[in-house]
């Protein structure tokens, strides 16, 4: 059995980094072992307009330690009134990546999101054009929708009716936990792929409220049950090329987290390759890590994979620390509940 494995250096196709101390604390996570990340935009007020992802991007590379690489590959945060001149120039000058789609009220300062898809036509439209793909945050809002059911809701009643609508949209259906995404991705053709969470990966809706509520094990869309976490286990462990790591990586100080009202998200940027390496590992499947890590995602983005490597070597458990210090309060790095063997030396 191979002890140690040379994979290209991967990148996160969905990260939430947040912005002044907590972003300084987190980046340095990230960046460690990761070449690239796509932005989350939904900073308070939200990335906007290609002027405000500039001046994102110019806080995370001012944020970034001396001696360390990284690029963030910035989004922009779809509203009804985005103009879509301005997400055109973004795109054109090479800044702009993705555009996110949250339907409004979904999750963490969604507020400013879409409710009305009517509006958004003319942008979609436009990133047909000029193959600008848009990231979705797939699961509906209504309130008389059950949480377990909205993601599956989403691609019939979002979805589905919007890539009809736009035959030449290229989309990214992001932190895909349910079956019912993995059939749609794999059914479609290759303008759909998705992202699958490190935490979606590891766990089912019972580690969340089995013996105590954890709170640390909340984030959204909420992990569903343990058939679902198989067929997302299956889909990364496949070797399919539309199915690629975005780790949804969204921390939270713990007053926050461990709170009558908890935020979700799940702060794993730390020890994500780790834990990757131990789930590809029991499903004989490391020979296929490097697809979902390293080059699914830049594929689908039409992005050159990174020349870089990072080398993962088992051996004795690696601990991580069970804490980070954001300088706003500590963050919880995320507890897979089981040993790390992988070591990564970027
Ligand atoms: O768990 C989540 N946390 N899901 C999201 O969609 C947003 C994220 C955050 O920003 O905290
Ligand atoms: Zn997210």
């Amino acid at each position: 059995m191979s002890h140690s494995l040379t994979l290209r250096r991967p990148d996160d196709w969905h990260l939430h980094l947040r912005d002044g101390a907590m972003l300084r604390a987190v980046l340095p996570e990230t960046a460690r072992h990761f070449a690239r990340a796509i932005i989350m935009p939904n900073l308070v007020p939200p990335v906007v307009t290609g002027a405000q992802a500039a001046a994102y991007r110019d806080r995370i590379m001012a944020a970034l330690p001396e001696g360390m690489a990284f690029e963030p590959l910035m989004t922009l945060y779809l509203t009804e009134d985005t103009d879509p001149a301005d997400v055109a120039a973004a795109h054109a000058s090479g800044l702009v990546k993705a555009v996110k789609l949250y339907p409004a009220g979904a999750t963490t300062n969604s507020a400013s999101g879409v409710r009305d898809f009517a509006r958004i036509a003319p942008v979609l439209e436009k990133m047909a054009e000029i193959g600008l793909p848009l990231c979705t945050h797939g699961e509906v809002t209504a309130a008389e929708v059950d949480i377990f059911d909205r993601e599956a809701l989403f691609i019939d009643k979002v979805l589905d009716p919007i890539r009809r609508a736009h035959p030449g949209l290229r989309v990214v259906m992001e932190h895909i936990t349910t079956s019912q995404a993995v059939d749609y991705v794999t059914a479609a053709d290759e303008s759909l792929g998705a992202t699958i969470t490190t935490h979606h990966l590891v766990i089912n809706r019972n580690h969340i409220l089995v013996g105590g509520i954890k709170p640390h094990y909340y984030c959204l869309p909420v992990a569903k049950r343990e058939e679902h976490r198989l067929a997302l286990v299956k889909a990364a462990t496949s070797g399919a090329d539309r199915f690629f790591l975005g780790t949804d990586s969204a921390p939270h100080v713990d007053p926050l987290k461990e709170h009558a009202c908890g935020c979700a998200g799940c702060f794993t940027a730390t020890n994500t390759m780790s834990v990757l390496a131990e789930v590809f590992e029991a499903e004989g499947a490391l020979d296929r890590l490097e697809g979902f890590t390293s080059l699914n995602g830049p594929a689908f983005y039409r992005l050159p994979a990174n020349e870089a490597t990072i080398t993962l070597t088992k051996g004795d458990p690696v601990t991580y620390p069970a804490k980070i210090d954001s300088g706003d309060g500590p963050v919880t790095v995320f507890d897979p509940g089981f040993p790390l063997h992988w070591r990564v030396d970027a």
